[in-house]
C-alpha cells in the first residue's frame, strides 16, 4: 500500500523526537539540503523564523558543524536546551526596525534560510497573503545581506503571488526553484523557494 505523505509526517515526527529535533521540520531541510546544498561548514547562516529550533540545531549539528555562526531569530524563544555553541538567538519580529538592523549588523550571511510563517486564520487568501509578504521581505534582506554566491531558502504558501516572487529572485539569482520537500504534509500548500549563486549586482 502506498504511504501517504500524513503517515511519512508521523514517521518523521517520532524519527525527531528520536533524534532531539523540536520539530518535524528539520526534515524539510535535510531534504532541501540534499537536493541543494544551501549551506556548508564554517558558513555564516542566518535562520529567519527559527523557532522552536529545528532548522537551528540541524544547521549547527550537520551543516555548518558546529564552526561558522548561526543567527536565529523569531517571535517565539527557541526551545533548544542548552543553545548551541555556534548560535546566537533574537526573540521580535524579524522586520521590526531594532531587530533588523541588529541581523544586518552580524551580516553578511552565506546563507539564508527560512521556513517563517504567519500565525493562519484559516481563511486561505489572507493566510497566502500574509506568507507571500514574509517572504518578500525575507527576500529583500536576502537582497542586501547575502553575500555574492550566497544561497536562499524561504517558505509561501502556494497562491497568487509566488510566480512574482520567483521573478524577484531571478533578478538575484543564478538558479531559482520552487521545491515541495516530502515531508510536507499533503493538505499543506507551502513550498519552498529556493534561490542558488547571489549574482554579483
Ligand atoms: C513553521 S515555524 C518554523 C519552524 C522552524 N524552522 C523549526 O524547524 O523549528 C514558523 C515560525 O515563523 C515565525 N515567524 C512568523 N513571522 C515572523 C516574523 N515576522 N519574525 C520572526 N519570526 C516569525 C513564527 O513565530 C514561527 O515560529
Amino acid at each position: 500500500m502506498a504511504t501517504s505523505r500524513r503517515d511519512r509526517a508521523d514517521s518523521y515526527t517520532k524519527r525527531a523526537h528520536k533524534e532531539g529535533y523540536p520539530a518535524r521540520s528539520v526534515y524539510k531541510l535535510e531534504e532541501l539540503q540534499q537536493h541543494f546544498t544551501l549551506v556548508k561548514s564554517g558558513d555564516a547562516v542566518l535562520d529567519v523564523g527559527a523557532a522552536p529550533g529545528s532548522w537551528t540545531l540541524y544547521t549547527h549539528r550537520n551543516l555548518i558543524k558546529g564552526k561558522g555562526k548561526i543567527i536565529a531569530v523569531d517571535l517565539n524563544p527557541l526551545n533548544l536546551n542548552p543553545i548551541p555553541s555556534t548560535v546566537t538567538a533574537y526573540v521580535g519580529d524579524a522586520f521590526s526596525k531594532e531587530i533588523r538592523e541588529t541581523l544586518v549588523a552580524q551580516g553578511p550571511y552565506d546563507a539564508i534560510i527560512s521556513d517563517a510563517a504567519p500565525m493562519t486564520m484559516g481563511n486561505r487568501s489572507v493566510d497566502t497573503a500574509r506568507s507571500e509578504n514574509l517572504a518578500e521581505q525575507v527576500i529583500y534582506l536576502a537582497k542586501d545581506h547575502l553575500k555574492p554566491h550566497g544561497n536562499l531558502v524561504v517558505k509561501v504558501f502556494q497562491g497568487g503571488g509566488q510566480v512574482e516572487l520567483l521573478q524577484l529572485m531571478r533578478t538575484l539569482f543564478a538558479k531559482v526553484k520552487p521545491y515541495k520537500p516530502k515531508a510536507c504534509r499533503d493538505d499543506s500548500f507551502e513550498i519552498y523557494l529556493v534561490g542558488l549563486d547571489r549574482k554579483e549586482l
